[in-house]
């Protein structure tokens, strides 16, 4: 495992764990953050033990956004290297995104400007009811553009419409409800909301869950009428798997499948 100087990275059999560890900037990422999540997640996305990858904050807060220090500091570059650093950063929320392992946020405290960002990118939020969220960059004379198609995937267009101008903060019963998460917990929840989550993704078979992530992304901007030949030929793919065998017989023979 790489010594990364500001995430934390924890293996627990089949679950990976990723740690914002920035706690005295409220996990803020600058561009070491940037690389190293980067890193981390196409590290996870390949690793063979690894099944689930959860992804949280160390401290009082997940995460309070980009670093402000190290924004300022990016806008006085030369605009080529200004673009390139906006570039990896948004590259590094593709990256979780698009890793082929599920990921899980555990979210709490804060999750303001970059930190509602990957709350977005990851495909099941969990936070607590009192976490704050919000599209804050306005605030500080900005927008929220890099994490802007990941946001927008979860909420909505509609719902941006008011987020994003304002960039008024809101607690996680709020983001549940725009669907931003998943669920919203008691604080004291949290944990055991996140083990529920992750024991779920462990009882599914693997190659399913990646596929199943693989056909969200193939399939949401189809229409009905085009989605025929992809879905057809996907089940008929996928159904025909030694995992899909495994899975059938497992269930017809009144047993657990063998990846469990
Ligand atoms: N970038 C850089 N530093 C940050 C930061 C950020 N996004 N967010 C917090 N910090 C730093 C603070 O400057 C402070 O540093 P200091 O101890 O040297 O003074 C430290 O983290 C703790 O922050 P503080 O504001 O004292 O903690 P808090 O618990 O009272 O409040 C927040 C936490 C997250 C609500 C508050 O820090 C905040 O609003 N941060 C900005 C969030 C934001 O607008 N993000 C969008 C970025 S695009």
């Amino acid at each position: 495992m790489p010594d990364y100087q500001t995430l934390e990275i924890a293996q627990d059999g089949p679950v990976r764990e990723i740690r914002l560890n920035r706690p005295d900037v409220r996990n803020a990422f600058n561009g070491v953050v940037v690389d190293e999540l980067h890193d981390a997640f196409a590290a996870a996305g390949v690793d063979d033990q690894t099944r689930v990858v959860v992804l949280r904050g160390n401290g009082k807060s997940f995460s309070a956004g980009a670093d402000l220090a190290w924004m300022k500091d990016q806008a006085s570059l030369p605009h080529a290297d200004n673009a390139a650093g906006a570039d990896r950063m948004a590259r590094m929320f593709l990256a979780i995104a698009r890793c082929p392992k599920p990921v899980v946020g555990r979210i709490h405290g804060h999750a303001l400007g970059g930190g509602s960002g990957l709350t977005a990118a990851v495909d099941t939020a969990i936070c607590t009811e009192d976490c704050l969220f919000g599209l804050t960059e306005v605030k500080l004379g900005i927008v929220p553009a890099v994490i802007s198609p990941f946001v927008l995937q979860k909420i909505g267009a509609g719902r941006a419409r008011t987020l994003f101008l304002t960039g008024e903060r809101f607690d996680g019963r709020e983001a549940q409800r725009i669907g931003l998460v998943h669920r919203a917990v008691p604080e004291a929840d949290l944990d055991a909301a996140v083990d529920r989550v992750v024991k779920e993704l462990l009882s599914a078979g693997p190659a399913a869950v990646a596929s199943a992530k693989e056909l969200i992304r193939a399939v949401a901007h189809l229409s009905l009428e085009d989605a025929i030949p992809v879905t057809s030929k996907w089940i008929a793919d996928l159904r025909a798997t030694d995992e899909a065998r495994e899975g059938f017989a497992a269930f017809l023979e009144k047993r657990k499948p063998n990846w469990i």
